[in-house]
């Protein structure tokens, strides 16, 4: 049957998505603003805006006030930023963002910055469902363990009637275990002109955004509720033990990915990996290791345990980074090996390099960070101090507890010793002729 006309109409809509990040979040105890609490490495309105990002939205605009110069800072231009002064309520902040919307013919998505785990796969889901449906609005929700604190849908048929907080409802509502994510989208000019009508009229006194929804099932308007079955995607960052919970979440989510990928973990629960870091297949990650964003580990690596690879550096295929090893913005090269208690920082390694137990790259001069460049197949002696700047020849060899002053650059295939470090001279095999 063909669809009506008015459907098609509909899905031509663009959408606009609306991030709330103005709140204190007092729950935090904290002066860093709730939504650039980290998890995996990153802020939680970063992972919200990832998820926004990857789902085909027309433009994003945030709702910034508490610590608004940090978080615009973080947000740069990755989209545009509203002001919330004072935080009056999650309904306040969308009405803040009146001037930004109300030229804008389509839908809005709204999303809380403290709740990162959406996947832009559901946001996309959402938007196709909504389009395809003939509800004024949609809110994302999911049935959980443990609904506390959160908002309570409440239902009539297969229709959302109300929203009701925790502080506000009542005893059979708080039992409702199906809870608003605070994820929703709207037609636009419908929510403009009922946030207008907000009142005040709850325990926190502020404006709810969630008093929308019961309004416009009042006025016999449809309002749709899109549950996934997954709570993780619905988890709402209130306090550091919510943060703990995600950050957990958040890592497993990453871990499965490369476990996908071929890559073996030993122990999930007690390896960390921040999101946007590649590894290659057949690489076996020992427990107690810590990897950071924008890291790439190649394949056929060892990584570990205890283990910290710091961001942005890189791994060749076949090299081991071993036990109590700390990389820092550095580079290791196919098939090096640094085993054991090292410190590599803004370091160069060639292919094939080995690195003894206890070798220091001594990178900071209390300035700058400043180099180390290790040519392909060195060897440097156990306890070696590498003073950067400093270059280390192909083929070069540093004697145990060596200390290599910077600048002493170590020429291919010549071998230094003792402290501060000299070129051996090898003494020549040939006997002299009697
Ligand atoms: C809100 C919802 C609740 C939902 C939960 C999901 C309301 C009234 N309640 O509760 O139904 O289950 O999210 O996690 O909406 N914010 C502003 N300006 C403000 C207040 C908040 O921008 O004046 C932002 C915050 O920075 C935060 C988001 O809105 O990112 C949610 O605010 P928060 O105070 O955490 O609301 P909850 O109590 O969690
Ligand atoms: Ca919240």
């Amino acid at each position: 049957m063909a669809q009506p006309l008015v459907l098609k109409k509909k899905t031509k809509k663009p959408v606009l998505a609306l991030v709330l990040a103005a709140g204190k979040g007092t729950r935090m105890k904290s002066s860093v603003p709730k939504v650039l609490h980290e998890i995996g490495g990153k802020p939680l309105l970063g992972h919200v805006l990832n998820a926004v990002n990857g789902a085909d939205i027309h433009k994003i605009v945030v709702v910034a006030g508490h610590g608004e110069k940090q978080v615009r800072s973080f947000i740069g231009n990755q989209a545009s930023v509203v002001r919330q002064f004072p935080q009056a309520g999650t309904g306040h902040a969308v009405l803040c963002a009146a001037s930004a919307l109300k030229h804008f013919q389509g839908l809005v998505l709204i999303l809380p910055g403290d709740a990162p785990g959406v996947r832009e796969e559901t946001i996309r889901e959402m938007v196709r469902i909504h389009k395809q449906s003939e509800a004024i609005a949609t809110v994302l929700t999911a049935c959980v363990k443990v609904p506390d604190g959160y908002g309570r849908i409440i239902r009539s048929g297969d229709q959302v009637a109300a929203i009701r907080e925790e502080l506000d409802a009542a005893e059979e509502e708080r039992a409702i275990c199906e809870i608003n994510s605070g994820i929703y989208l709207f037609e636009i000019q419908v929510l403009l002109k009922h946030l207008r009508a907000l009142k005040q009229n709850n325990r926190k006194k502020e404006y709810y955004l969630t008093d929308v929804v019961e309004a416009l099932a009042e006025e016999g308007q449809i309002v749709r509720g899109f549950q996934v079955s997954n709570e993780e995607e619905v988890l709402g960052i209130n306090s550091r033990v919510d943060l703990a919970r995600a950050e957990k979440i958040m890592n497993q989510r990453e871990i499965e990915k490369h476990q996908k990928n071929g890559v073996t973990i030993v122990s999930p629960d007690n390896t960390w990996i921040a999101s946007g870091v590649t590894i290659g297949s057949d690489t076996v990650i020992f427990p107690f290791s810590w990897i950071e964003s924008c890291v790439k580990i190649g394949s056929h690596c060892h990584v570990g345990p205890f283990a910290t690879i710091r961001q942005g550096s890189k791994i060749g295929d076949q090299a081991v980074v071993g036990c109590f090893v700390e990389v820092v913005r550095s580079n290791i090269g196919k098939g090096s090996r640094v085993k054991h208690l090292t410190y590599l920082g803004d370091a160069t390694l060639a292919e094939n390099v080995n690195i003894g137990a206890g070798t220091i790259t001594a990178n900071y001069d209390g300035v700058k960070k400043q180099k180390t460049v290790v040519g392909k197949g060195a060897f440097i002696g156990s306890n070696t101090v590498l003073v950067a700047p400093i270059r280390i020849g192909q083929g070069a060899k540093t004697g145990a507890g060596s200390v290599v002053l910077g600048k002493q650059h170590v020429p291919a295939g010549k071998t230094v010793a003792g402290v501060p470090a000299k070129l051996i001279q090898r003494k020549s095999n040939s006997k002299k002729k009697i």
